[in-house]
């Protein structure tokens, strides 16, 4: 598709109007479904048009809010901007803008963290209230008005089959060959209607290459040309690197053990700096023909298709630098080849992530000595982003893999604690935990001897003896002896930290 037509549909090409003339159509109160996911495909004029026309109106001293759905982060256009001038009210899924997170742990926002996957189903149960409007970039509009989806899909589908009217923006700077990428499925049903999903290799296709939208829903055509919001990535440094080699090695025993194979099972490696690095590790490692099941496709993932190291990826998402994003504009016929991205709800399916048997790869904020993981709230109370797909994967994968460095905030905090300030992950679903200090394989082994591994392997040294005292006073207490700990000390080093800023 050229440049010059990406609105090949006549009908909808009479819909075209400025952004601030689309925004002018949001009402306050709306509750409003818009495209993006990890900093892709997210609707770049028309929030920040509302932003303004919120601003107006809080000038006239009126109030103006409304409700912001997405598939998952989006960018300073859009949740900095809304968050900014205090117009939204309630915010879902996941978020990582840091105007966002003030607002959020003001309490001047409301946010409702779940898991990506269970999203598009809560929307269609009704439980988030009825979806108003839903604003969604896409990359061109087919003559009999098919759209053809951008960087992500995330709950675009949801939206446009949610929404009473669909504002479309078509963005001239996102690739034309981009069309063909996508597969959506129009499978999904709430139970008991429910069917098996039929995929069982990560590059099978079952869906359509569009999104499909009634014409007469959409109230507004914008045309954009910016880019996705393209976050450079750091160089991997030490830790990062570290923690890789440990999950390399590990890997490579396992194979050796024949309990995976020698290409492993498809990778889903989750979102930063750490889980970058992974990739990079594995793209100069010794294993070939690897696949990827996962949500977001970084840099990392993008070099190991270059490379030949990984032959296929599905995903719902790009999230790339703006080298990456220039390699895949450059090449896209060679990546279309290998590369699929789909729903949310198909991409983060348990149905499908334990039928294909995948290896989850996620970051984490802290984890407990029984490895209990927490990877959204700060000292148990500060969200930082929130719980995204990790739960998804980790719940239903093959094996589940949490990273972090072993200390935060230049040393001050250990990220193994005695108990975990908030939960997002139990230690039911929580099978390997890395630091650059080692790995602890915790498969197959009760609540004690869990606590000597992570304490051993993965805490810092300079808290470990902490951690060996903790345990071992909890479980010379006299009291329960199955996961012992002692109440009144559970939580201190987190208390000790916010009194003295040191745990
Ligand atoms: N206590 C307090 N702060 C901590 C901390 C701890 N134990 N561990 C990390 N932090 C802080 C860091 O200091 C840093 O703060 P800064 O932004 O002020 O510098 C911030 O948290 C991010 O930490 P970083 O080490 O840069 O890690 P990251 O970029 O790998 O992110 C998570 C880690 C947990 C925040 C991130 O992986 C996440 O949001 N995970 C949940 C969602 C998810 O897993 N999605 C993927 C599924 S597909």
């Amino acid at each position: 598709m050229s440049t010059e037509s990406r609105i090949r549909c006549q009908k909808l090409s009479n819909r075209i109007m400025s952004a601030r003339d689309a925004a002018a159509l949001i009402p306050s109160g709306a509750n409003v479904g818009m495209s993006g996911f990890t900093g892709a495909g997210y609707p770049k004029a028309v929030p920040q048009a509302l932003a303004e026309h919120i601003r107006d109106h809080r000038a006239r001293g009126e109030n103006f809010r409304i409700s912001v759905w997405t598939g998952a982060s989006t960018a300073p256009e859009l949740d900095g901007a809304l968050a900014e001038v205090d117009g939204i009210e309630m915010r879902l899924p996941y978020q990582s803008d840091p105007v966002c997170r003030q607002k959020i742990n003001e309490g001047r926002m409301e946010y409702i963290d779940i898991h990506l996957s269970h999203v598009a189903q809560h929307a269609w149960s009704g439980f988030f209230g009825k979806l108003d409007i839903a604003v969604i970039e896409v990359v061109g509009i087919t003559e009999d008005g098919r759209l053809i989806p951008s960087s992500s899909i995330g709950n675009n589908k949801t939206w446009i089959d949610q929404a009473d009217k669909v504002i479309l923006e078509v963005n001239h700077g996102q690739s034309a060959g981009l069309e063909g990428m996508h597969d959506v499925y129009y499978g999904t049903a709430l139970p008991p209607r429910r069917k098996p999903l039929p995929i069982t290799k990560t590059d099978e296709h079952f869906g359509e290459k569009y999104l499909m939208c009634p014409p007469e829903k959409v109230i507004a055509v914008v045309e954009t040309d910016a880019p996705d919001r393209n976050s450079r990535f750091s160089a991997p440094d030490e830790n990062s690197r570290r923690i890789a080699d440990h999950l390399l090695d590990f890997f490579a025993s396992e194979v050796e053990k024949k309990r995976l194979p020698a290409n492993l099972l498809p990778l889903q490696s989750g979102v930063g700096n750490i889980a970058n690095a992974v990739m990079a590790g594995l793209n100069d490692g010794p294993f070939n023909n690897l696949t990827a099941y996962t949500e977001v496709l970084q840099d990392g993932m993008l070099d190991m298709l270059k490379s030949g190291k990984l032959s296929h990826a599905s995903a719902t998402a790009f999230s790339l630098s703006p080298e990456a994003n220039q390699e895949l504009a450059d090449n896209i016929d060679f990546y279309r080849e290998r590369i699929v991205l789909r729903t949310q709800e198909i991409s983060n399916h348990p149905e499908i992530i334990r039928r294909l048997g995948i290896i989850a790869m996620n970051g984490m904020i802290e984890a407990d000595i029984y490895g209990n993981v927490n990877s959204t709230h700060v000292m148990g109370s500060r969200i930082m982003n929130g719980i995204g797909g990790s739960g998804d994967f980790a719940r239903n994968g093959f094996l589940s893999v949490f990273m972090t460095p072993s200390t935060a905030k230049g040393g001050a905090i250990s990220a193994i604690v005695p108990m975990v300030s908030h939960v997002d992950h139990t230690e039911h679903d929580v099978q390997i935990i890395v630091t650059e200090q080692g790995l602890a394989d915790l498969r197959g082994l009760p609540p004690r001897q869990r606590a000597l591994n992570i304490i051993e392997k993965c805490a810092h040294p300079d808290f470990r003896p902490r951690l060996r005292d903790y345990f071992e006073r909890a479980c010379n207490s006299g009291r329960g002896m199955h996961t012992p700990h002692l109440l009144n000390e559970a939580l201190s080093w987190h208390h000790r930290y916010e009194e003295t800023g040191q745990m």
